[in-house]
């Protein structure tokens, strides 16, 4: 066993609000105790314990390391083309999937895993120290536990999402489709996964079919999270409340209905500022759901085509600027939000039995992370008590 002392720490953001003012539990002039792997006391500086080594935080902000809860990163190719149509006036569709589905397919296992390695290293640099990450730009039995099993090489929160879009093998048998991802997919895809996602939208899913996607996941052991009204109001946000999904991950076209049942139910609302921010969308309601006590969490989509960002930074900047976030709210989204949005209690906070992730910013504050947007204040990165970064 090695102890760790983190000292002279000019603001830290436990997340834990018996430690601490607000919610963020925020401690000035703090210092952190690392056992190993996990977090072993966190206080004013002032009263902190002797520890095998010491290390001077330079009067530095230190918050949690970031949970980027969605992410797409099995994929090969870009979609630069795309996005420059898109910003000269094109609008997202989601049949633009099929591109990366072409470029997956025909890529080797070690070209997708090294893909998936570079961005979850680009993430990591830039703060991130939890991952979820998904399937869906394979759409075959094959290709989809493929993208599953180099998935789960690089993180333990891996989603099937098989019913990304109606794969085009079957778009004359979109019923013949749903068949399979919930029969021979799923019994493939299980294995490697924790969680099951739908994309309920216009020109993907229905209500109906995403019902029965969900339910055949849970059935085999997986949890449900839902890419919900996206790019129209529809069914999504609703059925994942209704499931007791983990997440709903979008909420940007949500009716009064759709947050009260978010309200009222224990599914978080994930927004995604990156997706809105590259498909020239209107931004989700933050504020409203905030004010009405729905858990916010923010992540980053990152995928190559509705948002190819890796940095939760430049999402948090995005939540203040435009999502009328607090910088306050959109740290907490960012870290413990995420945390909620994959039922995790061990990350996404710095306080004792934690695992101890977290990020030094080069900041005498976490409002820099908004306050200087597009600047690299992340310093250095721990994950598991290791400086990594
Ligand atoms: O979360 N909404 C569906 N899936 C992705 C976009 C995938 C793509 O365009 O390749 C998203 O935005
Ligand atoms: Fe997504």
């Amino acid at each position: 066993m090695t102890t760790t002392l983190i000292t002279n720490i000019g603001s830290l953001v436990t997340n834990d609000p018996t430690l601490g003012e607000g919610p963020l539990g925020l401690i000035k002039d703090a210092a952190l105790v690392l056992e190993d792997e996990k977090v072993s006391w966190a206080g004013p500086a002032a009263q902190a314990p002797a520890a095998d080594q010491a290390v001077d935080a330079a009067g530095r902000a230190v918050i949690p390391g970031f949970v980027d809860s969605h992410s797409h990163l099995v994929f090969a190719g870009d979609r630069t083309a795309e996005f420059n149509a898109r910003m000269s006036g094109q609008p997202y569709k989601a049949g633009g999937i099929r591109t990366t589905v072409a470029a997956t397919r025909a890529a080797t296992d070690a070209e997708l895993s090294a893909n998936v390695a570079k961005y979850m290293w680009e993430a990591l640099r830039q703060g991130t120290t939890t991952f979820e990450t998904k399937s869906g730009y394979g759409l075959t039995v094959e290709d989809e536990a493929r993208a599953l099993r180099i998935a789960a090489e690089h993180t333990d929160e891996v989603t099937y999402l098989g019913a990304h879009i109606v794969s085009p093998d079957y778009a004359d048998d979109p019923a013949a489709y749903v068949k399979l991802v919930t029969g021979e997919m799923l019994d493939a895809c299980a294995p490697y996964a924790r969680w099951v996602d739908v994309f309920c939208e216009k020109g993907a899913f229905d209500g109906d079919q995403a019902r029965a996607i969900l339910k055949a996941g849970q059935a085999k052991g997986l949890q449900a999270r839902v890419h919900a009204n996206q790019l129209t109001y529809g069914p999504g946000v609703q059925l994942a409340v209704e499931l007791d999904a983990a997440s709903a991950d979008h909420c940007t076209h949500l009716t009064d209905a759709d947050i009260d049942a978010l309200a009222q139910g224990d599914t978080v609302a994930t927004l995604l500022p990156g997706a809105e921010f590259s498909t020239r969308a209107e931004w989700p309601d933050a504020r409203r759901l905030i004010d009405v006590g729905v858990t916010v969490a923010l992540s980053t989509d990152c995928n190559p085509g509705s948002s190819f960002t890796s940095s939760m930074p430049f999402c948090i900047a995005l939540a203040v600027r435009d999502m009328l976030m607090t910088p306050d709210e959109a740290i907490w989204s960012a870290t413990a939000g995420g945390a909620a949005a994959l039922r995790r209690t061990d990350v996404g906070r710095l306080s004792v039995g934690a695992r101890a992730d977290l990020v030094v910013l080069d900041a005498p504050s976490h409002v820099h992370l908004a306050y200087r947007p597009g600047v690299p204040l992340v310093a250095e990165v721990w994950r598991k008590g290791v400086r990594t970064v």
